[in-house]
């Protein structure tokens, strides 16, 4: 692109009063005239933030890509966005999903900037920088802050999260000491980085990779490993020359570049959490994307990357140390479509060579760890508009169940009764949990693996089929059926649930029904009440108002699709 169609020329490129205003505040940084002289300006879009563990050591990372971006003829510019922490941020980080990429957004279209680095780690940062950055289609590339160092705890291997939930359960059941619990702390997180299992923030690393918004091995480098530094540095160059080549993210984010994705999340078993977020994705974008491509595309796809949560030792660097993300692609084989990535060539040819050097890691196509392990799409007179569930993560023989409800109206309520002695639940029954929809929370929390009830935990019992409106934890597990649309909040099926119904799963037939006879149901509706609004101001007002189910992404209605990065009016 030459110099005076970049956008940076509309800011710096005036001999005026409005040049100088531009460039004279930005020299009191030190920088010298000659970065103004027309040269690619890069955003450098950082969420670190010491309130967001996961990002935290980003700043260090962003060193690097501005080494990069200099070396390349650029201009770097840092500038901070709001960071989303899955540990500490309430009532949950996805309620501010859409806020912070309405930062990444506006902050892009209205600074002079011609392409951007996303800087990302944590579950909700990834995809609202990349929302926010998708709306603007400017070039952009994605660094990941990569994994932490595997946890472990007295010699073993313990994962983010998902060890959490397994311990946390092993108390409850009277298995382990609480001393011994606390101890887990430090060992389970020992590096800077964010959760090295499969959860979110890694599936959403690997479908950066996948997508072809991440240079090669952009998911799996551990946060501390010095090629993480390099992968930095050389994004950096690469992002000057995407502003030369004008290569626009609507470039590389098309519908295969998303088939894709889908299918590298079932070979990699990713999180039910990548399935809201790429379909947020393809929404601004304006691509046909909907929640049934998921299941079509990848259900019958294998399971290629023994993980936790799905599989039962290997955590993200042995992942990396074994090949990677590069290494399930090559294995995908034709199932990928050869679609530009970044750094400027296919994905196919960035891949074709990867080697695989641990099979116990990554298993070949024709030596799965288990079939069928794609996110399944359910539907039904329980979840008209969808539901889905992780079969990989789930015990194989509650794949089909029919079982009697046990309803929690809130997660209030689920925390109060879910020990009572004399909660009449068992092993055959179905827990269901209403009120933790986009709306109905609001934000949609990581609830949906309810915690089994004491009284089943001390016999043994591992696990319940459980229905929410909820999202998960993409480090968790267990039979868990999840973002069932309509939310109970506005009044779908699940609202109409009630203590003792039937309900019947049927994976395999991609079936969630309520054995409650159509009369019955509308008088149900006809006598319900929708619950009280959740804000009456402020952000949460503006959330609830406005946000989308979960089959369409959760995203704003005035947010969906393209704004594009046209040059502002002056400021003065
Ligand atoms: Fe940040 Fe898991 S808590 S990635």
């Amino acid at each position: 692109m030459s110099k005076s169609k970049l956008r940076s020329t509309n800011w710096f490129g005036h001999a005026d009063k409005d040049g100088f205003i531009h460039r004279s505040w930005m020299k009191n940084q030190g920088f010298p005239p000659h970065l103004f002289d027309g040269r690619p300006v890069i955003g450098i879009c950082n969420t670190w933030s010491e309130l967001v563990p996961c990002n935290a050591h980003l700043r260090q990372i962003a060193d690097r890509v501005k080494r990069g971006v200099y070396e390349a003829g650029g201009f770097p510019l840092e500038f901070p966005v709001m960071a989303l922490g899955e540990t500490n941020l309430r009532p949950t980080a996805m309620l501010f999903r859409n806020l912070a990429s309405m930062d990444v957004e506006e902050s892009i279209r209205g600074n002079p900037i011609d392409g951007v680095v996303l800087l990302c780690g944590c579950d909700k940062t990834t995809p609202s920088l990349l929302l926010g950055a998708i709306s603007c289609d400017l070039p952009a590339i994605v660094v990941s802050g990569g994994p932490m160092l595997n946890g472990n705890f007295r010699g073993q291997p313990i994962g983010s999260g998902t060890a959490v939930w397994q311990m946390s359960e092993d108390v409850r059941a009277g298995k382990m000491a609480l001393a011994d619990f606390m101890e887990a702390e430090t060992c389970m997180s020992r590096s800077a980085g964010h959760c090295m299992t499969m959860g979110t923030a890694s599936t959403m690393a690997s479908m950066v990779e996948a997508l072809g918004m991440g240079l090669p091995h952009n998911a799996a480098i551990p946060a501390v490993d010095s090629r993480r530094y390099v992968l930095a540095h050389n994004a950096g160059r690469r992002i000057v020359e995407m502003v030369h080549e004008d290569l626009k993210i609507s470039k590389i984010l098309v519908r295969e570049a998303f088939e894709n994705a889908i299918r590298v999340n079932a070979a990699i078993g990713g999180s039910t959490n990548a399935v809201i977020h790429l379909l947020a994705f393809a929404r601004r974008l304006g691509v046909e994307l909907s929640l049934d491509d998921f299941d079509r595309l990848a259900h019958e796809l294998p399971l290629l990357v023994d993980l936790m949560p799905s599989g039962p030792k290997f955590l993200m660097e042995d992942f990396y140390y074994a090949g990677g993300i590069p290494a399930v692609v090559r294995e995908l084989g034709d199932l990928i479509h050869d679609v530009l990535t970044v750094n400027g060539k296919t994905i196919r040819a960035n891949t074709a060579e990867a080697p695989c050097w641990n099979r116990e890691v990554i298993h070949a196509m024709g030596d799965p760890i288990k079939t069928h392990a794609g996110i399944a799409v359910l539907h039904g007179n329980l979840a008209p508009n969808g539901a889905v569930i992780k079969p990989c993560a789930a015990t194989a023989r509650l794949l089909k169940h029919r079982g009697r409800a046990v309803v929690f109206e809130n997660v209030e309520d689920l925390k109060a009764r879910t020990d009572l002695p004399e909660l009449d639940i068992d092993e055959n029954s179905v827990m269901v949990l209403k009120g933790a929809g986009p709306k109905g929370y609001p934000g949609m929390p990581e609830l949906g693996n309810m915690p089994l009830p004491r009284k089943l935990l001390e016999r043994g019992i591992t696990d319940l089929v459980r229905i929410s409106d909820a999202r998960m934890s993409g480090t968790a597990y267990g039979t868990v059926v999840l973002h069932v649309s309509p939310e109970s909040a506005v009044g779908g099926p699940l609202a109409l649930v009630r203590d003792g119904d039937m309900i019947e799963l049927d994976v395999e037939a991609r079936r969630l029904d309520l054995c409650v006879s159509d009369d019955e149901l509308a008088r149900r509706r006809t006598a319900w009440t929708p619950p009280p609004p959740v804000a009456q101001s402020g952000y949460q007002k503006l959330y609830v108002d406005h946000v989308l189910q979960a089959d369409q992404g959760a995203d704003f209605d005035f947010l969906v699709g393209i704004r594009g990065a046209g040059i502002p009016r002056e400021s003065h």
